[in-house]
């Protein structure tokens, strides 16, 4: 066992998968979860996966005392992934404290329990929201953040300067700070997945969601940008490859390996594809005709973006090479399974 790590909102989408990629590079996992959006049988289907149940405690980030408790119960825990946080745009706006709050307290939370049981390493799950609409595509590490377009991308800003000032402070920490780009796609297995509450907000559950016939029709937000088709540009990147690069992560803050107190590093694919592109792309993939109609932009819409992330590739020898038909049939069969599931 290469040692114990706890991994904050692991039953969530991203988390799940990378408590098993955790687990089979032989960490042992802690998971807390609030259950705030996801199901606690997820637990379960991990172990499914894995074939080893992680350790997992209802515990909500913002209560510090039950963090503490989960920090005693477990000692020795050597590094912290950080994914617990609400992260749907539209609702932070409505509800902006309600974002500052979960999300800034409870990585204050961590932070200050971290020196206290000597875990000395944290990843943080960031967002290439925090470079708006780059200048310069692709957008490399070194481009300058933008002024937030919501609360929930201001938290990501926010919580990367707290983990940076708490380091310059001297606190005996290391941090990895991740920004991801569109994390899709789901566990080859099909038994692990993103499964939204309510109305699907992100695109590919909504995508498939449509194509089972649970919602009639996709709408596609805008084709009158300055992009070749007119619609949006982003960098989808399979959540097994996104997992995968927290392992790195905490192999490197574990052996030392790290150049830097806090390092940055964008985790995309490199390759930016249109959403007209990506319908096109899932139909090939899955042979399923996409109901789909045009209608206006949506506010706060990032035109285009996509990473450099050479840094990432040659720094931490990480790569993503899931290609994108796979990956879509990867969301399709996890949404096939939930129908037989009876889930949805
Ligand atoms: C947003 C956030 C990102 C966050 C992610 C996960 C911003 C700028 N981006 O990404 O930080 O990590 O959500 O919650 O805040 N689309 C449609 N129809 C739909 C849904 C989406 O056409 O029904 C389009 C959107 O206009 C966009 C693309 O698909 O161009 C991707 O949208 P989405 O999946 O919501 O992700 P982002 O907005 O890129």
């Amino acid at each position: 066992m290469k040692g114990r790590i706890l991994v904050t909102g692991g039953t969530g989408y991203i988390g799940s998968h990378t408590v098993v990629e955790l687990q089979s590079a032989g960490y042992e996992v802690v998971i807390v979860d609030n259950l705030s959006n996801s199901n606690a049988d997820v637990v379960d289907n991990i172990e499914k996966v894995s074939g080893v149940r992680p350790i997992f405690e209802k515990v909500d980030c913002l209560d510090f005392d039950g963090l503490n408790n989960v920090f005693a119960k477990y000692k020795g825990i050597k590094a912290i992934i950080h994914f617990a946080a609400s992260k749907a745009v539209g609702e932070s706006v409505a509800k902006p404290l309600l974002y500052y709050r979960n999300n800034l307290v409870s990585l204050i939370n961590v932070l200050e329990l971290m020196p206290k049981y000597g875990v000395e390493g944290i990843v943080f799950s960031s967002s290439c929201t925090v470079y708006g609409q780059p200048d310069v595509l692709p957008v490399t590490e070194n481009a300058p953040t933008k002024k937030a377009e919501s609360p929930y991308g201001n938290t990501k800003q926010i919580n990367e300067e707290i983990i940076q000032d708490t380091v310059v402070s001297g606190a005996p920490i290391n941090a990895i700070l991740l920004r991801y780009f569109n994390p899709i796609g789901a566990h080859a297995s099909a038994l692990l997945g993103e499964l939204p509450n309510g109305v699907p907000q992100n695109l590919i559950p909504y995508l498939t969601q449509t194509a089972i016939g649970i919602r009639e029709v996709l709408s596609v937000f805008g084709n009158d940008y300055n992009t070749p088709d007119g619609s949006c540009i982003r960098d989808f990147i399979n959540v097994v490859d996104l997992a995968k690069a927290h392992v790195i992560a905490i192999d490197r803050i574990l052996e030392k390996k790290q150049k830097e107190k806090v390092e940055v590093f964008n985790i995309g694919t490199g390759r930016g594809l249109s959403v007209l592109e990506l319908i096109d792309a899932f139909e090939r993939a899955t042979g399923v005709k996409l109901n789909y109609k045009i209608v206006g932009r949506r506010a706060g819409d990032i035109e285009q973006v996509w990473a450099d992330p050479t840094f990432a590739n040659e720094e931490l020898g990480w790569k993503a090479v899931e290609t994108i038909e796979d990956t879509l049939r990867s969301a399709w069969n996890w949404q096939l399974k939930l129908r037989e599931r009876g889930i949805q």
